[in-house]
């Protein structure tokens, strides 16, 4: 038997004179005292203006409907009816209920904060400790609601394009990812551990040797790293793997769904995603995940900086692969003083930059900062980089890897800080044509080693297989010049996708284990599982992963990940409610086979 009639959001004029029974919180109560008491009533659908009113009702329900609070959660009947003054501001403004009945189904304890009050929300903490009050919010629970499309879009469009959902186990061997494992100790097998899953890598690349051809999973992934605001150690990701297809096919189809996605969550038609190569990214932008929403471009000046005597420039030019960029911050001469040009030093300095010289194009000269030293280069530099009157320019001069690093980061801080972000603005590419490889000095004794730009069951490009299998180990710079065929998509500067080609040969794979540094019996110890099934047949295959939470956090505009998780963990992985991670009895221990070593409990 139905307990309500209707939602909170449901309804209108068109229901004037009917009586309804709605269920929901108390959102806000405005007693008059005198026989007249107005009562928002709250659900997930919306919220509905109730009458207690002396006129029309017995005193007791009048004295009941007074004595409700915020959060009470309670069940009316009564007559709906058109208010007086209609509120435009919400769906239901046109009409009110008049009660006729009250049951007060749950009173409320003293409230740690009234979810209603926006403009009065306590600290984050205290929400995550309270999250059942926090998610009752109309903004938390349009977040979860934006979610769910996003999930039901996502297995309506790939169920179409032939994809089968498969889960994959939780309780797996460790992968190498790169992040640190969550271990979970066997009670049956003593000393053994299970790994939570970084990602379902390896069984999606089996599911594709097993026959199944097109494999989809809305899955949770585990990695133990410190949260950052767009990071959680469980996260979800929507993953993906094709058998029997190339690079473009698996862009065309992801390029697709991101499309949909925007489309039937957000009703924005988003263009074709350009293309842009790794090497394009990092020269152009500093990094590798580029937020093409705003120009400033580092357009490297290295020839016409070789032709001043500024000592700064000559200094760089003289190290092993050193470069002067510039950007041109368009019509911001007045804005950069030197409090704010001092700053953009002390940002850089913590990606390695020694400083970050600056000028203004001011009446067609070089005015303030280093503008002294290009007077000879004056023409040429306003050429190449497109001056304006009333231009600043900021340099960098370093080797080629901190002058990226530091520029790169630098021009997201002065598009965010100084009005260069575009509102509403939904800039899509993909980046590809990653090196395989990177090698990376050994700290002290310790020797250097290779380490894989995506993960070590990325395929080289399909170009570049015979140079891979010939590519002699010692030779660094061969190897890092290898291109693989991985691919991330990039939404308004953050990954929103990576994925790649795969490795489908046994010979590729093993090189690969070797390049990385595993010996043959360690690459069987930990995959010898997918080297045997790589002997069996293996069709060429390829996929992605989407981070779901972020996908989210895009469409709802937020910077912080916890906002579109229902039930996330703090900075310092704790879940405030149910407040995990916890003690547990010796007796578990044991029985796991397992001793605590801790010196601190809680
Ligand atoms: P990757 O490690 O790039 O690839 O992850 C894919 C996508 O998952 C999201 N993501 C995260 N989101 C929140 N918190 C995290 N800690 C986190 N880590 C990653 C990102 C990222 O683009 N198995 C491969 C995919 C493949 O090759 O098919 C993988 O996991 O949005």
């Amino acid at each position: 038997m139905p307990q309500r009639t209707h939602t909170c959001g449901q309804l209108n004029e068109s229901n004037t004179d009917h009586n309804v029974t709605l269920m929901g919180w108390v959102n806000a109560f405005r007693g008059h005292g005198s026989g007249l008491v107005f009562v928002d009533l709250r659900d997930r659908d919306g919220i509905t203006q109730i009458v207690f009113d002396s006129d029309d009702a017995p005193t007791e329900l009048v004295e009941a409907g007074d004595k409700l609070r915020n959060e009470d959660c309670i069940r009316v009947t009564g007559v709906v009816r058109a208010r007086a003054k209609a509120n435009p501001k919400i769906p239901t403004g046109a009409i009110e209920v008049l009660a006729t009945e009250l049951e007060v189904l749950s009173k409320t304890a003293k409230l740690p904060f009234v979810p209603s009050d926006e403009s009065n929300l306590p600290a984050e903490e205290t929400r995550l400790k309270h999250r059942y009050l926090d998610l009752r919010r109309p903004k938390m629970q349009e977040i979860l609601r934006t979610r769910h499309r996003v999930t039901k879009v996502t297995r309506d469009y790939f169920d179409e394009q032939g994809f089968l959902e498969i889960e994959t186990p939780m309780l797996c061997r460790s992968t190498p990812e790169g992040a640190r494992d969550f271990l979970v100790p066997s009670r049956l097998q003593e000393g053994m551990w299970y790994a939570l899953p970084q990602s379902p890598q390896l069984f999606k690349q089996i599911l594709m040797i097993a026959g199944c051809d097109r494999y989809l999973q809305i899955v949770k992934c585990f990695r133990d790293e410190d949260p950052r605001f767009d990071r959680q150690a469980e996260f979800t990701q929507i993953d993906l793997e094709l058998a029997f297809v190339d690079r473009e096919e698996v862009m065309s189809i992801m390029e697709g769904f991101a499309k949909r996605l925007w489309k039937e969550t957000m009703g924005i038609d988003l263009a074709d995603f350009p293309r842009m190569t790794y090497q394009d990214a990092l020269n152009d932008y500093g990094i590798d995940r580029p937020d093409t929403r705003y120009d400033l471009k580092l357009i490297d000046i290295s020839d016409l900086a070789a032709k001043t005597d500024f000592g700064v420039f000559q200094g760089a030019l003289e190290k092993p692969k050193g470069v002067v960029k510039a950007i041109r911050v368009p019509g911001k001469a007045a804005d950069f003083s030197r409090k704010v040009t001092d700053a953009f030093t002390k940002f850089a300095s913590d990606f390695g930059a020694g400083g970050i010289p600056t000028t203004k194009y001011v009446n067609g000269d070089f005015e303030s900062g280093i503008g002294k030293f290009l007077g000879s280069i004056k023409d040429e530099l306003i050429e190449r980089l497109g001056l304006e009157d009333g231009d600043a320019v900021i340099f960098g001069a370093d080797t080629y890897s901190i002058v990226t690093k530091a520029l790169g980061e630098l021009r997201q801080k002065i598009a965010r800080d100084h009005g260069f972000i575009p509102e509403g603005a939904w800039n899509f590419l993909w980046v590809y044509d990653f090196p395989m490889f990177e090698h990376v000095e050994g700290e002290g004794d310790e020797p250097g080693r290779f380490h894989a730009l995506h993960h070590p069951f990325t395929a080289p490009s399909d170009h570049e297989l015979e140079r891979f299998l010939s590519a002699d180990p010692d030779n660094i710079d061969e190897i890092e010049s290898i291109v693989s065929d991985g691919y991330d998509m990039i939404c308004n500067g953050s990954e929103i996708g990576g994925g790649s080609i795969r490795i489908h040969r046994k010979d590729v794979q093993a090189k690969v284990f070797s390049l990385l540094g595993l010996s043959e019996e360690e690459a069987k110890l930990k995959f010898s599982f997918l080297l045997d099934a790589l002997s069996y047949g293996a069709p060429p295959h390829g996929g992605i992963a989407f981070g779901l939470d972020r996908l989210v956090m895009h469409m709802c505009a937020t910077d912080n990940i916890r906002e579109v998780m229902a039930f996330p963990k703090t900075m310092t992985g704790q879940d405030l409610m149910c407040e995990a991670p916890n003690v547990v009895d010796d007796d578990q221990l044991h029985e796991l086979h397992v001793k605590s070593t801790a010196t601190t409990t809680v």
